[in-house]
């Protein structure tokens, strides 16, 4: 972030509140300027004999919204956190944080240095940096576990979501909630504390009330491994903040600070921090869009109509009604409606019985959610989502009505995963309101939607898109028009590999097995299981010509039949390696005469899964179906759940080495064909030893 002069700046005011102000849009954050200048501005206000109390306030949208990631990943020039940090704890004048918007990482770990803390009823207290890879670093695992108890600190520090102001009020992480003027507020409540006098000023460092209780036991810390085990897989950070909590437990207060700082190092010096930093930037970099800027005007969405209420059309239609935005489900036939409106039903309850909604909400989005038969339901839509069957003419068919149905501002999206978006557009009188809007299923829980864009689509329209999915709390990024977009391209360029190495001699459950253990949630295989095996099969048309054929013909379709490229127990959704796929594989094998070989290593099943998609994300660029390579790891970590961990295929590439790719592949070209040619833009990159990411 580029220095700005003045960041903070001090008032004394008549009241003898000193009131510190730090004005660093956008969010705050604590710059190298800002550091110096807190420092700065708390000694001049300490030494100033007019002033009984300090208030340290924020300028603009929110409190100090963290350490600035900006200068990560270069050494910290002082003055360093905790020289600021010390400051505040030191300051014989009490010192009142007053916090409005978010208290995010560094800065809830300069509120807590204040010796009390008051906050709009907006406000918001978190310390994130688990998702940026990283521990808080300026002393909050020490100080958080003291106010509000280990337990809710594990929470706080490994789960990295804020909590609200009444929340925070509740664990003593707030002193008071302020309506009205916040600033008026704090200075109120420092004058009372400056009036109070005599008693020392209290210090969390200085507590230990709230960790005594949990010292010498380690049952806290591993009952909260134990059940967060599935989501901290594989990443270092959430462990490592396991540790500075027991540490604020077992340790003094300077010790388990040194604990904090060497854990802290470990973690930033690692390639896991790096990658979730790029991941953060290119999150926020995939709402760019070059010619289409921010203030392109958006339509206002006040209803909504999804077309088809199968699989995708019932999740697209809960986000809708998630976000509290009325949608009518439109279905060909009474039996299809009454099925997918009960599906619908019977997620938000399994929701509630697991506490995640009240009964009244239930019933708040049912309520929003309006089945219909008729397509006339069009003609009061602002947006239409189509998710009716994967076939061109039934798309064509639909967009065709719905041009002569919706009003003319409306923007018809399609949720085609692979169709040519232009020629559902063509099917309309306006192709400029039509787009692609990929959701990704199950799509009440996904939170990726590829966007794409058609040739005619207008700025208006992917304005609305992004818009749009961001509203239903998506992770929206723009793609253009080709055979499955970003994320299913480079999946079926997987596929392709993973198919073949079970035919040279390599278990399905081997495949699956490296990928599983790199990060991904699942690999091909039993992801192909779960989503089903027949899509797009039909026993009529059937030719036993590929295995996926076979398993099909022999009523093998995933795991909805109990049995795909695994097996699985009755109402289990566990995969079990099964003989019988075992011999169909083998038998097809010999039919073709293909070579099998029991040595398939786990290097080349990685190397033979993730090229091909690399290779194929390079195609995708120099196509400009992405925008920018970080478009591309967003649209794996949020659509395929690629551990973040690694930032994504793209960012993954660079880490390897461009190079390195480019000359094993041309090892597979020799081996294995054309296909494995690399693609013109990973061959520039690899000669001119360069990075394909941006970063
Ligand atoms: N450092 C540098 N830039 C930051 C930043 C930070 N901590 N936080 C946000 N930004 C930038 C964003 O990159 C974005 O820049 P752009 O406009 O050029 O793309 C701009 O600020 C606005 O950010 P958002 O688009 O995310 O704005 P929102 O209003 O949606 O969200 C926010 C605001 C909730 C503060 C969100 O930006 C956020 O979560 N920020 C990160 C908070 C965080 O992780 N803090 C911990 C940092 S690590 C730390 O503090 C270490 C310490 O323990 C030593
Ligand atoms: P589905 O078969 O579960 O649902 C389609 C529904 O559309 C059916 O209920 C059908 O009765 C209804 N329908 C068909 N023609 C209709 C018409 N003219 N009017 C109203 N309703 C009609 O299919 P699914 O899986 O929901 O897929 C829908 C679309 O979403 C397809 O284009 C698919 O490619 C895409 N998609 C699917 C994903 C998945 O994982 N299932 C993921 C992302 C996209």
């Amino acid at each position: 972030m580029a220095a700005k002069p003045d960041s903070v700046q001090l008032e004394v005011r008549d009241d003898g509140i000193a009131v510190v102000t730090i004005d660093n849009p956008p969010v705050n954050a604590l710059s190298r300027h800002v550091r110096q200048g807190i420092c700065d501005k708390m000694r001049e206000a300490v030494a100033d004999a007019q002033a009984t109390g300090i208030v340290l306030a924020c300028a603009g949208r929110t409190f100090i919204a963290g350490a600035d990631i900006t200068e990560f990943g270069k050494p910290l020039e002082a003055p360093g956190f905790l020289e600021m940090i010390d400051v505040l704890d030191d300051s014989p004048k009490p010192v009142v944080a007053a916090i409005h918007g978010t208290a995010l990482g560094g800065g809830l770990e300069t509120a807590l240095a204040c010796h009390f803390r008051v906050a709009a009823a907006s406000a918001r207290f978190g310390l994130p940096e688990v998702k940026l890879g990283l521990c808080p670093g300026a002393g909050g695992t020490q100080r958080l576990p003291r106010v509000v108890g280990p337990e809710k600190a594990l929470e706080m520090i490994v789960g990295g979501d804020p909590v609200g102001a009444r929340e925070a009020l509740a664990h003593g992480l707030a002193d008071e909630i302020v309506d009205g003027d916040l600033t008026e507020g704090a200075a109120a409540f420092a004058r009372r504390a400056a009036a109070e006098g005599g008693r020392p000023l209290p210090r969390i460092r200085d507590r230990d009330e709230k960790v005594a209780p949990a010292r010498g036991d380690p049952a806290l810390f591993d009952a909260f491994r134990k059940k967060h085990a599935r989501r901290m897989r594989g990443f270092e950070a959430p462990e490592a903040c396991i540790r500075t909590v027991e540490a604020a437990v077992e340790l003094p207060f300077d010790e388990g600070m040194a604990r904090e700082q060497k854990i802290f190092a470990e973690l930033m010096g690692g390639g896991q921090a790096r990658a979730q930093q790029y991941f953060f930037f290119s999150e926020r970099e995939a709402a760019k869009i070059p010619d289409v800027p921010r203030d392109t005007a958006t339509l206002d969405v006040g209803r909504a109509v999804v077309v088809g209420g199968g699989t995708m059309g019932g999740g697209i239609s809960m986000c809708f009604a998630n976000a509290g935005v009325p949608v009518s489900m439109v279905e060909r036939d009474r039996e299809a409606l009454d099925r997918g409106l009960a599906t619908i039903r019977r997620n938000y309850e399994n929701t509630a019985a697991r506490g995640g909604l009240t009964e009244e909400q239930v019933e708040e989005r049912c309520g929003l959610i309006e089945g219909s038969l008729d397509l006339e339901a069009a003609r009061e839509a602002d947006v239409v989502v189509e998710a009716v069957f994967e076939e061109m003419e039934v798309k064509q068919e639909t967009f065709r009505r719905l041009d002569a149905l919706a009003p003319a501002h409306a923007v018809l999206a399609t949720n085609t995963s692979a169709l040519d978006v232009n020629a559902i557009a063509a099917a309309t009188g306006r192709p400029e309101s039509v787009i692609g809007t990929h959701f990704f299923s199950p799509a009440n829980v996904m939170r990726l939607v590829e966007v794409v864009r058609g040739e005619k689509s207008s700025k208006e329209t992917v304005a609305t898109a992004m818009a749009l999915s961001r509203r239903l709390r998506k992770v929206p990024v723009l793609v253009g028009v080709c055979h499955g977009f970003v994320g299913n391209r480079m999946l079926f360029a997987r596929q392709r590999e993973a198919t073949r190495l079970i035919l040279e001699g390599a278990p399905p459950q081997e495949v699956d097995a490296v990928l599983y253990d790199f990060g991904l949630p699942m690999g091909p295989f039993a992801m192909a299981d779960l989503a089903g095996l027949d899509l797009g099969w039909s026993a009529e048309t059937s030719t036993g010509s590929t295995i996926r054929e076979r398993l099909c013909e022999a009523g093998r379709r995933g795991q909805k039949t109990g049995a795909g490229y695994y097996d699985y127990e009755p109402g289990s959704r566990i995969p079990k390696p099964s003989p019988t796929v075992e011999r169909i594989i083998r038998e097809f094998a010999e039919e073709r005469q293909l070579r099998r070989r029991g040595d398939i290593g786990r290097e080349e099943i990685f190397e033979r899964l993730v090229y091909p998609m690399i290779n194929e994300g390079a195609k995708i660029l120099e196509e400009g179906i992405a925008l920018r390579a970080s478009d591309i790891d967003v649209v794996w970590v949020y659509g395929y759940g690629w551990p973040v961990y690694r930032g994504g295929p793209m960012f993954h590439a660079d880490e390897i080495g461009v190079d390195r790719i480019v000359a094993r592949m041309k090892e597979l070209e020799a081996a294995h064909g054309e296909e494995w040619r690399p693609a013109a833009l990973l061959e520039r990159v690899a000669g001119e030893g360069g990075r394909i990411g941006g970063r």
